[in-house]
């Protein structure tokens, strides 16, 4: 008989320990401080619902039906017709020409995301990714043991990519280019000529083009163009869900299309080799696809202006704050501040601080890939003005203490 030792931890994979996501790692030292009896105001996730913005009815009804209705099986692994026609033809009527057979329905972008990366990539791969970054990206790669590549979005410049910075980090091993636009996190929407400048980047070099366009609904001054509209024949796929501007992020729901380039065939068969294995996303959340696309988006229309008051407040707000520079957000709910650090800080050290004093729980910057010595941080202003009032007071007063120490 061997003998096994009992005591000895059953071993992780070494690829864990790069798979980090500073959005949700971060919730541990929140939950310490609320047991310690601090309220702790959660601005680290995107959620719109949990800060009290409305599901639209017609959605839930949607969903109510199709459980009444027994679509409680398993669906097609792409996805029901319905739900793919719908993705089509809205691309296609804002100018990006999809065929339904070239969309499916996942368990919200971020499927979308791992199953393209999950078809494209190899061990050792390049994928260029924006610093900073959604982080699902770089923990996907990490997983695929596929490396990252950031280019810089420039503060300086609004927080539009440094094209020239991009130009150099190309090599053999480069498969992709993502791009996040509207971009979280520093809530940036790139005018047309940027976007051009990236497509004619990505073609020149025969890249992939990942465009996460989930904010698409979400600029303030209206929905933006969806990539595809600019090229539709470069091998773009574009990602969305019915997570952020439909309101309803715990469906799980969203989509991936893929453009009619001939030579995205057999990364789209690849795909659908993938999206076979997993069986299928949610099945009644798929039923509400078609009626979000085509019905009634009039609550879009007020969750963009409530989204541009809280933005104007928390620019201004920031601004007002000695050593915090903060570049204004034209879309979605996230602003990207940077705070004037004394040399031996890191901006983990900053954001620990405040939630410890204050409760007000943001993320760090280098949490999306930033250098941790810059101090930058994600705030998520969600709240209630009253309350972003509140939490403003006391990062001011907590920054003032902070930096005077
Ligand atoms: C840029 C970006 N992409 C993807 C996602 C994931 O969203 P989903 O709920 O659609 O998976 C998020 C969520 O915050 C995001 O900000």
């Amino acid at each position: 008989m061997t003998t096994t030792n009992i005591a000895s931890a059953i071993p992780t994979a070494a690829r864990v320990h790069r798979f980090t996501y500073a959005i949700r790692n971060i919730v541990a030292e929140a939950q310490k401080v609320e047991a310690a009896g601090t309220k702790v105001r959660y601005l680290n996730i995107g959620d719109p619902v949990a800060f009290g913005f409305k599901t639209p009815p017609h959605l839930i009804a949607a969903v109510e039906r199709a459980m009444r209705d027994g679509h409680n099986t398993y669906g097609p692994s792409a996805g029901i017709g319905a739900a793919r026609e719908a993705v089509a033809a809205d691309y296609t009527g804002n100018g990006f020409p999809i065929s339904a057979d070239r969309v499916f329905i996942t368990a919200g972008t971020s499927e979308g995301i791992e199953l393209a990366l999950g078809a494209l990539v190899e061990a050792g791969s390049e994928v260029l990714v924006p610093m900073p970054t959604y982080p699902l990206y770089t923990a996907v790669l990490a997983k695929l043991d596929a490396k990252t590549k950031y280019y810089r979005l420039d503060p300086s410049n609004d927080w539009m990519p440094d094209l020239d910075h991009l130009k150099t980090l190309v090599t053999p091993a480069t498969r992709a280019l993502v791009i996040i636009d509207p971009n979280n996190p520093t809530g940036a929407v790139y005018p047309r000529a940027t976007r051009r400048a990236l497509i004619d980047f990505a073609e020149q070099h025969g890249l992939l083009i990942l465009a996460d366009e989930v904010y698409g609904e979400l600029g303030f001054e209206g929905s933006v163009e969806p990539y595809g509209l600019l090229e539709p024949d470069a091998p773009i796929i574009s990602f969305s869900s019915l997570s952020k501007a439909y309101l309803a992020p715990g469906w799980r729901t969203g989509w991936m299309a893929i453009g009619r380039s001939p030579r995205l065939n057999d990364l789209m068969a690849a795909v659908r080799k993938l999206a076979d294995g997993r069986l299928c996303s949610n099945l009644p959340m798929q039923y509400a696809v078609a009626p979000a696309l085509t019905g009634d988006r009039s609550h879009q229309v007020s969750f963009r202006k409530e989204l541009k008051a809280r933005a104007d407040l928390t620019v201004d707000r920031l601004r007002r704050m000695q050593g915090v520079t903060c570049v204004a957000p034209t879309a979605a709910f996230y602003a990207m501040p940077q705070v004037a650090l004394p040399g031996n800080k890191t901006d983990e050290h900053y954001v620990k601080a405040l939630l410890h004093a204050t409760g007000v729980l943001t993320v760090y910057g280098s949490g999306f890939g930033l250098p941790a010595e810059q101090g930058f941080l994600r705030i998520v202003f969600l709240a209630p003005l009253d309350e972003l009032r509140e939490i403003y007071g006391l990062m001011a007063d907590f920054t003032r203490d902070y930096l005077s120490r």
